[in-house]
């Protein structure tokens, strides 16, 4: 794995497929993960900001309020994930979260800067990040791992939305970026649970898969409730965006438990 990227750039529906399957069924070591965040952390390029952002009205009121929630979902500091993985004993795997917990900050950062120049505020709480922080510490680390994830490919789906749809060259750079952290961040995830899931029996996976499957809608389904006006200013339908994320969940999540 070494210095390069995990995967393709935001055009994941074109090239790599195949490569991405394959990739869905090894379990990648934690020391290949933590060499992935290390270099990730070297390579990565100065921002250079612009002064000012072009985005119509219309685009920047709802893209904010959208943004504010993101940023503060980004922002935590990861005490339960990190007491979690502490459980496991592999001090490699703890590296690589704390990693992942400061590229998730290195994001929430990130956010602030743009929102603040399409002149927005940033919030410091919402009703959403407290449900999403809720239902991960309900277990242990397998159940935060899961709702993770959901958050995961809901962020990634709404970024590579921005990536694609922002007005602002500047931007669909800054969130392509983003949407190459949130892939690796989805790939680390994932073969994290296809090493602890395996010694599952094969119903208990299925039982995991269905319930799963119904929890991912759920939220996906509140996501899309709540950033629908966002979603319309970059040209993406709710149910579209619902389909996008579910096929996502759909081709990661039977690997990851061992179902295909
Ligand atoms: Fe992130
Ligand atoms: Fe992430």
């Amino acid at each position: 794995m070494t210095s390069q990227r995990l995967l393709q750039p935001p055009e994941e529906d074109a090239p790599n497929t195949a490569a991405d399957a394959s990739f869905n069924c090894k379990v990648v070591s934690s020391a290949e993960w933590l060499a992935y965040f290390e270099n990730n952390k070297k390579n990565k390029l100065p921002i250079v900001w612009p002064q000012y952002l072009d985005i119509p009205f219309s685009v920047r009121v709802p893209i904010i309020k959208s943004l504010q929630r993101f940023q503060v979902g980004e922002t935590g500091d990861g005490t339960h994930l990190r007491q979690y993985a502490r459980t496991l004993n592999d001090s490699l795997y703890e590296q690589c979260i704390d990693l992942f917990i400061k590229e998730e900050n290195g994001h929430a950062q990130i956010l602030a800067r743009v929102i603040e120049l399409m002149d927005g505020y940033l919030i410091t709480w919402h009703w959403s990040d407290y449900a999403f922080v809720t239902m991960r510490h309900l277990l242990g680390l397998k159940t935060e791992i899961f709702i993770i994830l959901t958050a995961e490919i809901v962020g990634k789906s709404f970024y590579k939305a921005c990536a694609d749809r922002l007005p602002e060259p500047c931007l669909r750079a800054i969130f392509s970026d983003i949407v190459l952290d949130e892939m690796a961040h989805l790939k680390f995830h994932w073969s994290f649970m296809r090493k602890e899931m395996s010694p599952c029996p094969r119903f208990a996976r299925w039982l995991i898969y269905y319930f799963w499957s119904a929890v991912f809608l759920g939220i996906s389904g509140v996501f899309v409730v709540d950033h629908r006006e966002a979603l319309r200013a970059l040209g993406r339908t709710p149910r579209a965006f619902l389909h996008e994320c579910f096929s996502q969940f759909r081709q990661d999540a039977r690997p990851a438990l061992h179902l295909e």
